[in-house]
């Protein structure tokens, strides 16, 4: 079984100071943690100094979006290349920039190139909306939006992306997945996996649940036995939640 991921994404939240706080209240809380892959995800212009405060321990870090391209006259863009020595993981295709900055299924796919051209992993961010959940079509939109982002990638190790699944209408409403539709999309989306890579590439991608996981609900979502871990949003920004999600996710491994 591949050890579990859980990476705490901090949006578009934290000053420098608290930046560099959380990632020291974190690293103290999770040092020891090795059975999970942990990963703090702040904004760009936190990465280096959050990446300085996890020095020497086994904590990892991501962005939250790069640029399809590599370098040149792309004003206020950021590629993946430039995060190549800084931190291993990239979000792609989160919902907040499907819907609220117009990203399309092409978009998302051309960064998940970009990101494994640039030697990091992206963290592929899939689900669906209310409207499409309600017309019984969660599970086309999120094989469609699986297919098309991992369309031009020829991945060698099941090590080198994530998936995260994240319905939108979970996302920052206090209103997460029941255990059932969660694990029931994780094995949908690990069995389509299964028909692109082979099943038993497929078995060792982890997919993550995402969507108000919290330190309660962590517990019985990282028991699911296809969920491989955790996107975590708004309780990423408190220490003790978090860590208490990696837990739930460490105790679950064992
Ligand atoms: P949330 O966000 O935990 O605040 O619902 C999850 C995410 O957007 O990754």
């Amino acid at each position: 079984m591949s050890r579990k991921i859980v990476a705490g994404n901090w949006k578009m939240n934290t000053t420098l100071p608290e930046a560099t706080d959380l990632a020291r209240a974190l690293r103290e809380r999770l040092e020891q943690e090795s059975d999970v892959e942990t990963v703090l995800i702040p904004p760009f212009p936190w990465i280096v100094p959050v990446v300085l405060e996890l020095e020497g321990t086994d904590i990892r870090a991501g962005v939250q979006n790069c640029y399809t391209e590599p370098s040149g006259a792309y004003t206020g863009e950021v590629s993946a290349e430039m995060f190549a020595d800084i931190c291993e993981y990239i979000i792609v295709g989160h919902s907040e920039r499907r819907h609220v900055l117009g990203e399309t299924d092409e978009f998302v796919a051309a960064k998940v190139q970009a990101v494994m051209r640039a030697g990091l992993r992206p963290i592929l961010c899939v689900g669906e909306t209310l409207e499409e959940r309600d017309a019984e079509r969660a599970y086309d939109v999120v094989a469609s939006q699986l297919s098309s982002g991992l369309g031009g990638i020829e991945p060698q190790s099941p090590e080198e992306f994530v998936i995260a699944y994240e319905p939108v209408w979970a996302i920052g409403t206090g209103r997460s997945a029941s255990e059932d539709d969660a694990q029931g999309m994780a094995a949908f989306i690990r069995s389509a996996l299964g028909e692109r890579l082979g099943p038993e590439f497929a078995k060792e991608v982890r997919i993550q649940y995402g969507g108000s996981v919290n330190a309660e609900n962590a517990v019985s979502l990282m028991a699911c036995p296809d969920v491989d871990g955790a996107l975590v949003g708004g309780a990423s920004l408190k220490p003790d939640d978090f860590a208490a999600i990696v837990r739930a996710a460490a105790s679950a491994s064992n």
